[in-house]
């Protein structure tokens, strides 16, 4: 693929490094990538100084919210280099949303050139800051004016970065609390809850602002008939055995297949072993209570490995996993995935790719 490249005239010119804590995803660098779908081929792959984008008002995105995108990271190695974690997975699960929104798909190594390119030209925004990383924000939208309830003819792809800390404002060192509850339900069978589109998270607002009403952080989802965990707004959820089991809802079509999570799958994990299971809400909440449930948490790109330390429900009932604080299991999963991605641990073939 031929980039075309318009660079900014004051570029940065040296190593970012933050004067206070990076929180997530309020910072920009310099560039961001494009391409265009004109109905028939992506072209016009270009490099350009991040800025406001044109789009019609009649625009299907702007109406119904024809989107997807992606959230991937890179990391700085102690030989001075960037690297990316599983790019190429994230790639692939684009294409997987863009099949069920009815979007145009890109082919892999497109994706990774791009996300490649505008990288490196950004390698001095890198936040030279402990714990953060390069946040890589990948997405695609729907461009054709026109006001009939069906597929866009013409796309923009578009990738920027930012420079990010950690998701939740405490980080890893504070478990957060989650608000379970049958009021809000994020997906339903059938529906586009498996895609990582818009308007999964548009409609997820309400019940954010309702969990902060219970000091929650999140709403940990339950299925449609309330019988099972499904998983929070923008992480999987995973809970930890007495027997040192990590267990992770099934995947199903309400539930975003996790790189991480299949990350944590795919590990050899010294006395821990990571399996998948329909998880009913009562025995969970009963596993909490009797002390079978230990540890619980949440896996996901920008949350990487977020320990939970109490669920409550809309009666106001809080339940308490373990002794509220970081577990030692959840400890591990944390140390193992940012070792694997900031190259102290040998990553699994693959898994990383220098910038
Ligand atoms: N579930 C939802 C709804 C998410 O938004 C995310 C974040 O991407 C995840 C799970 C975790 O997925 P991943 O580990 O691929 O980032
Ligand atoms: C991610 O973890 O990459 C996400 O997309 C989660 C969220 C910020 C929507």
């Amino acid at each position: 693929m031929h980039i075309e490249y318009t660079l900014k005239s004051n570029k940065r010119t040296e190593i970012f490094r933050p004067t206070e804590q990076l929180v997530f995803g309020k910072k920009r660098t310099d560039h961001m990538f494009l391409m265009d779908y004109d109905g028939e081929s992506w072209q016009n792959a270009r490099i350009v100084p991040y800025g406001n984008l044109s789009i019609a008002p009649g625009a299907v995105v702007l109406h119904y919210g024809q989107e997807i995108f992606e959230g991937c990271k890179s990391f700085k190695h102690d030989d001075g280099e960037i690297y990316g974690f599983r790019w190429d997975e994230n790639a692939k699960r684009l294409n997987e949303s863009a099949k069920i929104m009815i979007m145009p798909e890109i082919d892999v190594d497109i994706q990774l050139q791009a996300m490649h390119a505008l990288m490196d030209l950004e390698r001095l925004w890198f936040p030279e800051q402990k714990g953060a990383s390069m946040y890589l924000r990948p997405f695609m939208f729907g461009t054709s004016d026109s006001l009939g309830v069906k597929p866009s003819k013409t796309y923009t792809y578009c990738i920027f970065l930012s420079p990010s800390g950690p998701y939740y404002k405490a980080g890893f060192s504070d478990p957060i609390r989650l608000l379970i509850t049958s009021r809000f339900h994020r997906a339903v069978s059938g529906g586009s809850g498996a895609a990582k589109t818009g308007g999964n998270y548009g409609c997820s607002m309400r019940s954010i602002e309702f969990a902060h009403k219970f000091e929650a952080s999140q709403v940990l989802y339950l299925d449609s008939n309330n019988m099972f965990l499904e998983e929070a707004g923008a992480m999987n959820h995973f809970h930890v055995t007495k027997n040192n089991e990590v267990i992770i809802p099934h995947f199903t079509d309400t539930i975003l297949k996790s790189i991480t999570s299949c990350s944590m799958l795919d590990l050899n994990l010294d006395g821990i072993t990571v399996r998948q299971e329909f998880i009913g809400f009562k025995h969970f909440i009963n596993g909490i209570e009797n002390g079978d449930i230990v540890e619980c948490g949440g896996f996901g790109t920008a949350a990487g490995v977020s320990p939970v330390g109490s669920y409550i429900l809309e009666s106001g009932k809080e339940y308490i996993v373990g002794n509220g604080k970081i577990g030692p299991v959840t400890q591990k999963l944390y140390d193992t995935l940012t070792g694997i991605q900031t190259g102290t641990i040998k990553a699994p073939e693959g898994w990383i790719q220098k910038v």
